[in-house]
């Protein structure tokens, strides 16, 4: 990942609504888990610290633990209070083990070996404990985002199930999100790519109405969800068990 997408994800985070989206899907599913203040969290790929903030507004004191090997992220999760972070990546070993949860957002593509990965995370977990993952969805949605982001797999549904079970989690779910904005994606996706210049992520952030319409219609979508999985999306998130 480009040292600039760091600094952009880091301007951008606490208010976008594509991140804005993810961190409550992330919370209200640590909540609706059980997860308590003082429980160990790791987060695999913490990025540049959002994910700490999100999860620090709704439990202060988390035993939270972030892995980064980017120097850029973890400078910026330090400076956003992150408690206990570890310059380490999915191919090395978890720096902490007996987790409550791991969280893993947009990051597993980056392993040289993803079933290993996953097995390693599994073995860092707790019995019982639990697995959040996302990833981007579809290989008909690349664009130049994933050239800037690194983004080396994007992945459907039946594979990241079966990569979660032959690691040895339990699959509680695993569906398709941001499934309104497919075809717009699908569209702008192919304009860009042929459009030549630098590779940049598509983490603009849109006039202020439309961002917290967007925020909304991503809440409202997750909450439909449970009732009826979108059968496609730009993202796949999966709950697992150990
Ligand atoms: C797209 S960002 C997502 C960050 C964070 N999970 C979030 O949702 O805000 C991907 C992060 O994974 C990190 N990363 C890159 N290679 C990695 C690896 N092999 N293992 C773990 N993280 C990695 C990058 O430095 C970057 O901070």
């Amino acid at each position: 990942m480009k040292p600039s997408e760091h600094r952009r994800m880091a301007d951008v985070e606490e208010r976008h609504w594509w991140y804005r989206a993810l961190r409550r899907r992330v919370v209200s599913d640590l909540a609706a888990d059980g997860l308590r203040d003082g429980d160990p969290v790791l987060d695999a790929g913490c990025g540049t610290g959002g994910t700490w903030r999100a999860l620090s507004r709704r439990w202060p004191a988390l035993d939270y633990t972030g892995l980064d090997p980017a120097e850029e992220a973890l400078s910026a999760a330090r400076a956003a209070g992150a408690p206990r972070l570890v310059r380490a990546g999915l191919d090395d070993a978890p720096p902490v083990a007996g987790q409550r949860a791991i969280i893993c957002l947009d990051t597993l593509y980056y392993a040289a070996d993803e079933a290993a990965a996953l097995a390693r995370l599994r073995g860092a977990l707790r019995p019982g404990g639990c697995l959040l993952l996302n990833l981007p969805a579809f290989d008909c949605a690349r664009g130049r985002h994933d050239e800037a982001v690194g983004v080396t797999r994007r992945y459907r549904r039946p594979r990241v199930a079966e990569l979660l079970r032959g690691a040895g989690f339990a699959v509680e779910r695993c569906e398709y999100w941001n499934a309104a904005l497919f075809p717009v994606a699908l569209a702008w996706r192919a304009a860009t790519r042929s459009s030549g210049g630098e590779a940049r992520s598509d983490l603009a952030m849109p006039p202020a109405p439309l961002n917290a319409a967007l925020a909304g219609w991503l809440d409202l979508e997750r909450r439909l969800g449970r009732l009826l999985p979108p059968p496609f999306g730009l993202s796949v998130y999966a709950l697992a068990r150990a």
